[in-house]
């Protein structure tokens, strides 16, 4: 029991361990039959678990000062989103987490329409979080966002040549395009954004003349369409805005090269502005540390953690007043797209058949 608590359970300041999940269940199978019910209790009050998909070596920082502030350890348990959903269903009532958090408002949205959280009503985080960016019922809130953006060869396009999302469906850009698969789901918020605004038989249309642009068939991450851009494959990228800086502070010339080879374009500015999408958190139903849970759904949203997003991953803060990394900030200000984000959700499907029809990949 000692020996896995050690390997489970941070100290304050420690590095953050990551867990496998099955060395959670493990160990909390063990403590259900090996503690009594009064440590079992105290420990509830002094920990808690946290279910992440985040996929960020900064998280652990942004932990760390949870634990220092209040004293509440952080047990971090890192899997994909689908399977963390999956395995807090599936441990139903037993279940340890606490928390869900996870990238993407489809996913935070079908987390809770399966029933994974409770609703939280936090004066704080109401005051805090912008309401087109949580939960009208408090399942979840978001505390960073990425735009979702189009980056362009600085020594092949001028930004006059850019307009809108819809515009990247004009034959102009023939062969131009990378973007990554169908399947990922950045693309199909971003697809669900367009059909809320379009509607969906007009989002078809584009969406077969956009795929008809492409550079290639789509393949690789988010970096790999920036190097595409960068090396002249494609003249524009659609990327996500905080995969961008690390090129620049990367150690490796070629990297800061890509880096300066890349313009940044937000889109839609003269209508409903660009795309983004969020990271978020929302109270597990069954939490064994409610209280706790909340505290740090609160923290998440406290100006120090919003600095973590925002200077370590290169997030935008969701709290105004937040200073961002001097390389965001090179990228300028813009208008954000401020649909209700729940509809990414609610859309997810239907993009997967506009998708799919137009030949996506
Ligand atoms: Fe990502």
């Amino acid at each position: 029991m000692k020996k896995i608590s050690r390997r489970i359970f941070l100290g304050a300041g420690t590095a953050t361990t990551v867990v496998a999940m099955s060395q959670l269940l493990a160990s909390c199978n063990q403590t259900q039959e090996q503690t009594g019910n009064k440590t079992q209790q105290s420990k509830e009050q002094t920990e808690i678990n946290l279910y992440s998909s985040r996929h960020y070596n900064t998280d652990n920082a942004l932990y760390d000062e949870f634990t220092k502030e209040t004293g509440i350890k952080v047990n971090l348990v890192e899997g994909k989103a689908e399977e963390l959903t999956e395995r807090i269903k599936s441990e139903g009532s037993n279940s340890p987490a606490d928390i869900l958090i996870t990238v993407d408002a489809g996913r935070l949205w079908a987390a809770k329409e399966q029933g994974i959280f409770a609703p939280v009503d936090s004066e704080i985080l109401k005051k805090r979080i912008p309401a087109n960016l949580r939960d009208p019922e408090g399942h979840w809130f978001s505390y960073s966002i990425r735009a979702r953006v189009i980056m362009y060869n600085k020594e092949k396009i001028k930004p006059e040549q850019l307009s809108t999302y819809e515009d990247l469906a004009n034959p102009k850009w023939k062969g131009k395009i990378a973007i990554r698969s169908s399947s990922n789901i950045y693309n199909k918020s971003l697809v669900a954004s367009i059909i809320e605004a379009d509607g969906e038989k007009a989002s078809e249309e584009w969406c077969r003349a956009f795929v008809a642009n492409f550079a290639r068939p789509p393949q690789g991450n988010d970096r790999a369409q920036i190097e595409a851009a960068a090396s002249g494959i494609a003249d524009l990228a659609i990327a996500n805005t905080y995969y961008l800086p690390r090129y620049k502070r990367s150690e490796d010339k070629a990297k800061q090269q890509i880096f300066n080879k890349i313009g940044v374009f937000f889109p839609n500015q003269k209508n409903r502005g660009t795309h983004v999408n969020v990271s978020g958190a929302g109270l597990v139903k069954t939490s064994p540390n409610r209280e706790g849970a909340i505290k740090f759904l609160e923290y998440l949203s406290s100006k120090s953690a919003q600095e973590y997003f925002a200077q370590g991953n290169d997030e935008y803060p969701v709290v105004k007043g937040v200073s961002l990394d001097p390389i965001l900030k090179s990228f300028g200000t813009f208008k954000q797209d401020t649909v209700d984000i729940s509809s990414f959700g609610r859309l997810s499907a239907t993009a997967v058949k506009v998708m799919d029809r137009a030949g996506w990949k």
